[in-house]
């Protein structure tokens, strides 16, 4: 089978919609890692991603006859741009279906390379499953995103560019970003058939794990719920033929954070002053994270720089994670006595570190809570030196950086215990951003429960964050689980959050 995969990706029809991007060295990061780090430029394609490749691949393979009858595809993101690429250039029809909570910035990309649009469903599996029914009723040829040979052998001609663009012999490792895992598995299939002894190590966000997740069970699983920052990458199940070449190929899989992927953006900047999209910068994060565990020096490692299909409105959270993926900013929560010239006194302890965040309000008269944000400069060790410095001088300190709702919502609500109130529960939901979705959110909660906290901040995200305090009387919890469960927004509760005891909570 690998040899079929070679060959395939040797046949594969791709350079007349594709560039054979550049491999790039990354100095700025090499010397910071100790490492001799390479960015292939995938960035860099007409539609600012890889997956015209496997696309184009797909539709060049088609016969004529089968041609004609046209293609259809479901996506919101880059697929659905290399495939209306990809038929334009043949000169035959596409169909693009996208979920109509598909930014419009996305929905005019594919429509100004020449796509039919069909705005349906809430999410890609809706928007999936219409596609099938469509090809069927129409005819039209299913183009995969992933899980599909052509689509994959596409994808493998990346690999064959990087072993012409510099030799196995000085490769030690391939970083690639997994989603449904087609790009993973035409880069390994052509890699391991010539130079076993390259690594291939798969990339995926830690709440979008499903390759990382089935490898270790040994069979493929369908998650519950994905992660949707790195939008390119956020995929339930990975392929059937994906997964099988990845049990054969692929090294091992690591997991990164949202904070690591945004620090990863920034380091892609640095180096090349172009912004990856999250899913284009995970590669990246990867290596950071493989060479702290590895501890090692001088190795040659690839990154695939894989999309640079960035909604600009998301910069602002980027920027403002990356400073913590970066380990450039920790932040606390402190209890301070409240009493005068306590306040001075804490702001002297942290001497010459720069604050970037404080929040501080009067709790009660015995003490008071303070939400602080220091600059590091050198990482987790003087974060962990400053909390000891912090206990030691007699204030009670949490170390509040790795924890979501503090970032997310509570940073921006400081402000006061309520008194008084009770059987408040905390929920943090997560649901499709557009025009008036707040509202539907608000309204689908209902009246029959009292909204005690609300927290929302438009993060540029595609998806709203809210975190909302609810007065849920014990005798009516069960039915209001019924009721959030059918509304089928992703939601966690948060109520032992120590972030909100400590700021917000009763
Ligand atoms: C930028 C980017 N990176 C990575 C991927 C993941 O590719 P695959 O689904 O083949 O694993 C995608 C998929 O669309 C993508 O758009």
């Amino acid at each position: 089978m690998q040899e079929n995969y070679l060959e395939r990706i040797l046949k594969a029809k791709v350079y007349d919609v594709a560039i054979e991007s550049p491999l790039e060295a990354a100095p700025r990061l090499s010397r910071r890692l100790n490492n001799h780090v390479h960015f292939k430029r995938e960035d860099l394609q007409p539609v600012f991603s890889f997956k015209i490749r496997g696309a184009y691949n797909k539709i060049a393979q088609l016969s004529p006859i089968v041609a004609v009858r046209g293609v259809i595809c479901a996506s919101a993101g880059n697929h659905a741009q290399g495939v209306a690429l990809g038929a334009r250039t043949r000169g035959i029809s596409a169909v693009i279906v996208m979920p109509v909570t598909t930014p419009q910035i996305k929905v005019q990309a594919v429509a100004d390379l020449g796509g039919e649009i069909v705005l349906y469903g809430e999410d890609y599996d809706q928007a999936y499953d219409h596609a099938v029914e469509l090809a069927r009723e129409r005819g039209l040829v299913f183009v995969h995103p992933f899980d599909d040979p052509d689509v994959i052998a596409g994808q493998g001609t990346i690999a064959m560019e990087i072993l012409r663009q510099r030799h196995g012999d000085e490769i030690d490792a391939i970083f690639v970003p997994i989603g449904g895992g087609g790009l993973i598995a035409g880069i390994a299939a052509y890699v391991k058939a010539l130079y076993p002894r390259i690594k291939v190590i798969g990339v995926q966000p830690e709440d979008s794990s499903g390759m990382h997740d089935s490898l270790r069970a040994g069979r493929r699983l369908a998650l519950d719920r994905v992660g949707i920052f790195a939008d390119g990458v956020a995929v339930r199940r990975v392929g059937e033929e994906t997964f099988r070449l990845a049990q054969l190929y692929v090294d091992e899989v690591l997991l990164v954070s949202t904070d690591q992927i945004c620090a990863a953006i920034q380091d892609i900047f640095e180096d090349t002053r172009s912004i990856a999209e999250p899913s284009g910068a995970l590669a990246v994060a990867g290596i950071k994270k493989y060479v702290a565990r590895e501890n090692c020096v001088d190795r040659n490692l690839v990154a695939i720089n894989c999309g640079a299909n960035m909604n600009f409105d998301r910069l602002r959270y980027v920027a403002e994670r990356a400073d913590i993926g970066a380990q450039r900013e920790a932040l606390f929560a402190v209890e301070i006595p409240e009493e005068q010239g306590s306040f001075l006194r804490f702001c002297e302890l942290l001497g010459g570190h720069s604050v970037t965040e404080f929040n501080y309000r009067f709790g009660d008269e015995r003490a008071a809570q303070i939400f602080v944000g220091v600059a590091l400069t050198q990482g987790r060790p003087e974060s962990e030196a400053l909390i000891k410095a912090i206990a030691a001088a007699g204030y009670t300190v949490r170390d509040m950086s790795d924890n979501e709702i503090a970032k997310l919502h509570v940073r921006y609500m400081v402000g006061g215990q309520a008194q008084g109130l009770e059987h408040e529960r905390l929920y943090r939901f997560e649901f499709p951003e557009r025009p008036g979705a707040l509202l539907k959110f608000l309204r689908a909660i209902g009246s029959e429960w009292n909204i005690s906290l609300f927290h929302y901040r438009n993060h540029g995200s595609d998806y709203g964050r809210v975190l909302a305090g609810i007065q849920v009387p014990p005798a009516t919890r069960d039915e209001f689980l019924a009721h959030i469960n059918e509304l089928q927004y992703a939601y966690s509760e948060e109520t032992e959050n120590p972030a909100y005891r400590i700021f917000l909570g009763g």
